[in-house]
């Protein structure tokens, strides 16, 4: 479903940010990304839907090629849904809007349907009872489900995530995992930057281990979990896991 092969970028000429990135996701495939800080798992993952131009190599998704000038990236990225650390919703829309938006802007849909579509999937993250709310009204984590019930609306064929837990309160992360865990089992294609890994061993298939832009580790989860390959990610690994 998402095939990376040799990719280079340069944030500057002096400073290349990846280096001959090269992986793929299949369908129904959860990969997690993960690394130290400045690493450059943001930016594989924003280069994956284009919101980051790259200088070589090929990104596709779903056989369409990300850098061919003839690619309608907005029809791309409407397939691809794309959740953030900060949850970024229309702070001045209700959750319910928030939810139709795209979905009549984007996709053409009819209100009726988009609010059907939007009020079952609040329902599926347990928040059909805040959809007339603001955001504002609602908590991170419960923000942060609205962000992925409203990338779910747009029918997407795989869910991009970057840090979705990292800026939610300890007692909200949960909720949020419990979420793409559902989401996973049901076979939806999924590239995650998460250091939580706990919700990596129990749905990814592989994990994926990034230093200063290069993906020194591409590992089975059971290979990675085991005993990483590199003394890079053994290093790193053993610092998260003691937390
Ligand atoms: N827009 C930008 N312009 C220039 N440099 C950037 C830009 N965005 C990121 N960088 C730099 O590129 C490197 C990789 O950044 P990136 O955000 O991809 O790392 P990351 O692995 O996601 O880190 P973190 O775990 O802190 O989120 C860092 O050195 C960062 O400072
Ligand atoms: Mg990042």
């Amino acid at each position: 479903m998402i095939e990376i092969s040799h990719v280079d970028k340069w944030y500057s000429p002096t400073f290349q940010v990846l280096t001959d990135c090269t992986t793929s996701v299949a369908k129904g495939e959860v990969v997690v990304v993960c690394g130290p800080s400045g690493s450059g798992k943001s930016t594989l993952i924003k280069c994956v839907n284009a919101l980051e131009p790259f200088q070589k190599g090929d990104i596709s998704i779903d056989g369409i090629k990300v850098n061919d000038p003839k690619t309608d990236l907005p029809k791309l990225r409407s397939r691809v849904g794309m959740v953030f650390q900060h949850f970024e919703l229309f702070p001045h829309l209700k959750i319910i809007d928030n939810l139709c938006l795209a979905q009549e802007k984007v996709l053409g849909r009819a209100h009726d349907k988009a609010v059907t579509k939007g009020m079952q999937l609040l329902e599926r993250v347990g928040l059909k009872e805040h959809a007339q709310k603001f955001p504002a009204q609602l908590s991170g984590g419960q923000q942060q489900r609205v962000a992925i019930a409203r990338a779910l609306a747009m029918d997407p064929i795989a869910m991009l995530f970057d840090e979705p837990t990292s800026a939610l309160d300890p007692e909200m992360i949960s909720e949020v995992l419990d979420v793409m865990v559902d989401l996973a089992r049901e076979g939806m294609t999924m590239m995650v930057v998460t250091h939580e890994m706990g919700f990596a061993r129990k749905v990814a298939n592989r994990v994926i281990f990034m230093d200063r832009g290069e993906i020194v580790e591409d590992a089975a989860k059971d290979d990675f979990f085991g005993k990483p390959r590199s003394d890079r990610a053994q290093k790193f690994l053993s610092k998260i896991l003691s937390h």
